[in-house]
């Protein structure tokens, strides 16, 4: 069966082609961050209007890349949310055209589900019960998995994403965009412990996080004057926040796996590619004999292959999406129930 996956919630514009929901044939993932570095952040109208711009020509270099036909696709796959919505349309009706063009079923997948799906597409060796997080630019969110495609939500930021922090620290800075891969690399040989982050405390807050501490804290440090772009202490600095934000999200995965024990951890979205951060992880739950699954870096960030393998399950389990389908920006607490996934079937 070939599968299409179609990616656009955010700012990049993906398409891919599987075999069987598993090997892929082709994958072409268009970023905008060159477009949006200016502003610092993702632009919603300028990133769907850039979508509607590409995502033919994304789509057409797809098919060339796996030497196949159009009509030799047998189920399209989409990103129906959470995420910006004008992008969001722009995919949901590209793949809803074909589809009804070639009278082929579609389904629509929720992004983070699919990040998710990023560790499983690469691993078949990933044991149950799992604790799964996507760490991104919009989201920081952390569910548990008794079984395959069965996503319990434990928690998730109640301000800003990690990496939305990371990008905003870094554009008061003026360090560059995306701000995750420049903190990264500025901050190499700085001392993490040089300046003081303390790791948020959440009252009844369960298993939530927050960022938005943090990213007050080193905004108040930058107003003060005390860190600029060429201080010496800037690698010391980026150091000690990128830590804090480490420090938040491992303190977290320890906090859920006191009720919630699992045999894997898998840690997914563009945050994921952060090297301290997989080392980090790795070694906690080496110690407590908990394996860590993390994509590669190409496919931590957004990726029609994720969206290809997850759409490919559910329709074995008998999932299709509707004409009258549509595409939701927020977090949408309906797609994480089984009753919602009978009355797709
Ligand atoms: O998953 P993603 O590509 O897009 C969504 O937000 O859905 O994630 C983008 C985020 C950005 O905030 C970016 O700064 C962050 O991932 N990021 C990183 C790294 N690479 C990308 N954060 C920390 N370290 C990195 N190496
Ligand atoms: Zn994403």
């Amino acid at each position: 069966m070939i599968v299409l996956g179609v990616e656009t919630s955010c700012d990049e514009t993906s398409v891919a082609i599987l075999k069987d929901g598993r090997e892929i044939i082709s994958e072409v993932i268009y970023s905008q961050d060159s477009i949006h570095s200016e502003w610092g952040g993702v632009v919603p109208e300028i990133a769907s209007r850039q979508h509607v711009r590409i995502i033919d020509a994304v789509f057409n270099e797809a098919l060339m890349e796996a030497k196949i036909e159009l009509k030799e696709i047998d189920l399209f796959a989409y990103t129906r949310g959470p995420g910006l919505i004008g992008s969001l349309l722009v995919g949901l009706t590209y793949t809803k055209a074909l589809a009804y063009a070639l009278s082929k079923p579609f389904v629509g997948v929720d992004h983070l589900h699919a990040h998710i799906e990023s560790a499983f597409l690469e691993n078949d060796l990933i044991e149950f019960p799992v604790l799964a997080l996507v760490i991104s630019g919009g989201h920081t969110s952390m569910f548990y998995m008794e079984e395959q495609l069965e996503f319990k939500l434990l928690g998730k930021t109640r301000d800003d994403a990690a990496g939305e922090v990371l990008d905003k620290i870094a554009k008061f800075l003026e360090i560059g965009y995306p701000g995750g891969p420049a903190i990264e690399r500025l901050s190499k040989n700085g001392d993490p412990e040089k300046f003081r982050f303390s790791t948020p405390v959440i009252k009844n807050g369960g298993l939530d996080f927050s960022f938005s501490g943090l990213k007050t804290a080193a905004y108040l440090y930058i107003k003060k004057g005390l860190v600029r772009k060429d201080s010496k202490e800037l690698p010391d600095f980026l150091a000690s926040f990128q830590k804090g934000i480490i420090d938040h999200i491992i303190s977290n995965i320890k906090k859920a796996l006191n009720d919630y024990p699992a045999k894997s951890v898998v840690l997914s979205g563009g945050v994921a590619r952060n090297e301290e951060l997989r080392k980090k992880v790795s070694k906690e739950m080496k110690e407590r004999g908990i394996k860590v699954f993390i994509p590669t870096p190409r496919h931590c960030t957004d990726n029609g292959s994720m969206i290809a393998s997850l759409g490919y399950k559910l329709y074995l389990r008998g999932k299709r999406d509707g004409w009258d389908s549509d595409a939701y920006a927020r977090f949408s607490s309906a797609f994480y129930s089984s009753e919602t996934r009978k009355r797709h079937k």
